[in-house]
């Protein structure tokens, strides 16, 4: 089985697992629609892999409508789509902690709403590590991460027969530390790298592997995998 000849939208496709996926997708003759915000980041990346590219802000309802009616109906969609603002508990802004399920959790929401899947098609939706191993000064992004496993079970019932799953990343090097300074963070990666069971930190890839997956194997619904590197038993 694979995706030739199948639709597949990407939101959070112009950057890191997003992107990896979308440019699986491309490789197996899907036709791939990727989906952000920064018009020039995201051109560039579909004429890359050649994508069609469709600006769109998750966390706006008109924004997403507008890419499911420009696409019109889809085999599989895929959100990676997000921007994290977290903080201490007791201090974080709620500006912050808004925005952050604004774009985490109701954008996925929106997604799951607009899209118009056919019969046979999956919905992917991407968590992360701290809805089970939380940290310190990131409670909004746990909880939004339990959030969307909660959203994934739910949605796999309600949106059946289409298929609904969830990947929750370990860390993984993305441009999503891009704010990091370059040492700082190799050296954040290579103590983690140290401390997994798979003596390594992910790879974008990694992560697009199992989504292609999802959207292949007829059976996965309701499912939450985590591709971690091991780090759940660490
Ligand atoms: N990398 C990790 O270590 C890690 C660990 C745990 C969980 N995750 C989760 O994995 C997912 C993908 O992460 P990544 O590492 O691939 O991140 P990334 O490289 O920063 O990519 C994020 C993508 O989402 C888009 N995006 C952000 N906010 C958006 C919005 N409001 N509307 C539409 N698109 C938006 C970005 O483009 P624009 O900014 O142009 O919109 C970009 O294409 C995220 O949900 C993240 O929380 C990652």
């Amino acid at each position: 089985m694979s995706l030739a000849g199948k639709k597949v939208v990407v939101v959070g496709g112009s950057s890191g697992i997003g992107l990896a996926t979308a440019e699986l997708a491309r490789k197996e003759g899907a036709e791939v629609i990727i989906a952000s915000r920064n018009a020039e980041r995201l051109k560039a990346a579909a004429d890359k892999i050649g994508a069609t590219a469709i600006v769109t802000d998750v966390s706006s309802d008109d924004s997403v409508a507008n890419l499911f009616r420009t696409s019109g109906a889809v085999d599989h969609v895929v959100v990676t789509a997000a921007q994290l603002r977290s903080g201490p508990f007791k201090s974080v802004s709620m500006d912050d902690v808004r925005a952050t399920m604004e774009g985490k959790f109701w954008g996925a929401w929106r997604v799951a709403r607009a899209a118009q899947i056919n019969a046979g098609g999956s919905l992917t939706l991407t968590s992360g590590f701290l809805s089970l191993r939380p940290r310190p000064n990131s409670a909004i992004v746990s909880a939004a991460n339990g959030a969307l496993e909660s959203l994934t079970r739910a949605l796999a019932l309600e949106m059946a027969p289409i298929r609904v799953n969830c990947v929750s990343p370990g860390i993984v090097d993305t441009p999503i530390r891009a704010a990091m300074a370059e040492a700082a963070r190799a050296d954040m990666l290579a103590k983690i790298a140290a401390g997994l069971p798979a003596g390594r930190v992910g790879v974008a890839d990694d992560l697009a592997r199992q989504i292609h997956a999802f959207m292949l194997n007829g059976f996965a619904s309701g499912a939450i995998i985590y591709i971690d590197g091991g780090g759940l038993i660490a």
